[in-house]
């Protein structure tokens, strides 16, 4: 088949890649000049495990091709994914501006007929404007081509995406037109065919959003055990176990920490529940789980007072992970800047770490005084006050715990992802804070 992705962020480059490696013809395309270069030179512009080879072996292979012409990007195609962003506008809804203005440029370019798929999350009802701002400019074109439109959203996780979507969960496939669900199945038929769930277009756009709001509900869940644990004494990951062990459960999503991050949980669940008010309704839970991860994102520094008192200025603190998890260099919405923004207000200096985030941290954090960033992750906690573990990439998982006692000023460390033994932690001489477990 022959698809045009439009779009070249986390979502189109993985969809695009991966389906010219099932034998596709893909042209990708993004207003982004500087991408569309450095992707026509076999460089992805973020760290996303696995995708460079990818891209590289299809693009050789002549089967993907990257372009800034949306024009140039649809000829031919039969398929046409719209993978732009949607993030939150001022008052918490989606902001379809990206998704509209592909949709009009699709109408104002297409010349033969066309599937266009919303792979974008995006709220429910939005195919029907992506449908009608599509036939509007068909019609000032003067032209009557025929196009269906269709939703399938995107389920990846960034540093799993490549892995995601080859060996998805499920494909969700929304579409009333029976010619166009063939179409998007044959493109599907790499998986088992149980895995593609064919549905009516409003499901579909609402099972992304319920699914996202799902997730966020089960960690903000454990991040108010967690609290919960620490009152009464309880150690929320022998709690975590011991609820997870019940296959109803499960262990997946229950792992408490300083808060959820990243560019899609907070902007959705703020844009399901702005669906929800302007359709009238108030929703208790989706409020709540933003308000818990919202207070968990100061969690660490409500610690960090705790044991050095309310005047920590002039203090250093070391912190590693800044990435919203590991595995990425996505910043978006990260519980690091939270943390961030706190130690430098309230006057302490920070030495940053992190494997692959830093260049994204160093935009974000431009001109604050007190950052200092740090290549090697022990010689950022030289000389610091405390150390406080914020992303859980590998390299921090089994530390040099005698280093850190060498360089550091006093041995405390803050893990806001649970990742050390507080007996052994103690053995070793540390005072240690953890998420939700006695000291
Ligand atoms: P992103 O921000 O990484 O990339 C979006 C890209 O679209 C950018 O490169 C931008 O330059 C480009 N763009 C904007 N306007 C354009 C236009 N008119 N023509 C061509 N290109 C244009 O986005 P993302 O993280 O891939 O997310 C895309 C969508 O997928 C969002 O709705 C998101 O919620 C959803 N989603 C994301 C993930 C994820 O893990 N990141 C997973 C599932 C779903
Ligand atoms: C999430 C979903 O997992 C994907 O299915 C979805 O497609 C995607 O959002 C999206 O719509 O964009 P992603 O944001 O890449 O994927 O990362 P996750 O692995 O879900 O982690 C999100 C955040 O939750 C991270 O900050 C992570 O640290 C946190 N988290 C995750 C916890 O605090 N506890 C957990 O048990 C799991």
């Amino acid at each position: 088949m022959r698809i045009s992705v439009i779009g070249t962020g986390y979502v189109g480059l993985v969809t695009g890649a991966c389906l010219a490696g099932f034998g596709n013809r893909v042209v990708c395309v993004d207003v982004d000049q500087e991408k569309v270069r450095m992707l026509n030179q076999d460089r992805v512009p973020f760290y996303e495990p696995g995708l460079e080879d990818i891209i590289r072996n299809n693009r050789t292979a002549g089967r993907l091709g990257f372009t800034c012409s949306l024009e140039e990007g649809i000829r031919g195609a039969s398929v046409c994914f719209i993978t732009v962003g949607t993030p939150s506008d001022v008052d918490g809804s989606a902001d379809l501006q990206y998704v509209l203005a592909v949709a009009r440029q699709i109408g104002a370019h297409m010349e033969e007929p066309l599937v266009v798929v919303t792979k974008s999350t995006v709220p429910v009802g939005t195919a029907d404007k992506v449908r009608a701002a599509i036939r509007e400019e068909l019609e000032a074109r003067g032209v009557q081509i025929p196009f269906t439109v269709a939703s399938n959203p995107e389920f990846l996780r960034e540093g799993a995406a490549v892995s995601d979507f080859m060996c998805p969960d499920r494909v969700v496939i929304g579409t009333d037109d029976p010619a166009t669900e063939e179409t998007l199945k044959e493109l599907y038929s790499f998986l088992p065919p149980e895995k593609v769930l064919c549905m009516d277009i409003r499901s579909s756009e609402m099972t992304k959003y319920a699914a996202n709001a799902m997730l966020a509900t089960k960690i903000s869940f454990m991040n108010e055990m967690a609290r919960i644990c620490e009152l009464v004494g309880a150690d929320v990951e022998k709690v975590r176990l011991g609820i997870g062990s019940d296959s109803r459960i499960g262990y997946a999503f229950i792992s408490p920490g300083c808060g959820y991050g990243g560019s899609c949980f907070p902007k959705d669940v703020r844009a399901l529940r702005h669906t929800a008010l302007r359709h009238g309704y108030s929703p208790r839970i989706l409020q709540a789980v933003e308000d818990v991860n919202e207070s968990q994102k100061h969690v660490i520094f409500q610690k960090i007072l705790r044991h050095f008192g309310q005047d920590i200025s002039g203090l250093t603190f070391a912190i590693w992970g800044l990435s919203f998890k590991p595995n990425t260099s996505d910043m978006r919405e990260a519980s690091s800047v939270t943390l961030i923004q706190d130690l430098l207000g309230a006057g302490a200096r920070v030495r940053l770490h992190d494997p692959k985030a830093m260049d994204e941290a160093r935009h974000i954090l431009e001109g604050r005084s007190g950052v200092t960033f740090v290549e090697d992750q022990y010689e950022a906690i030289k000389g610091a006050q405390g150390l406080a573990l914020v992303t859980e990439w590998d390299v921090y998982k089994q530390p040099d715990f005698q280093r850190i006692r060498e360089e550091m000023e006093s041995p405390v460390i803050f893990d806001g992802r649970n990742q050390y033994s507080p007996q052994e932690m103690r053995r070793l001489g540390f005072t240690y804070y953890a998420i939700g477990r006695p000291n």
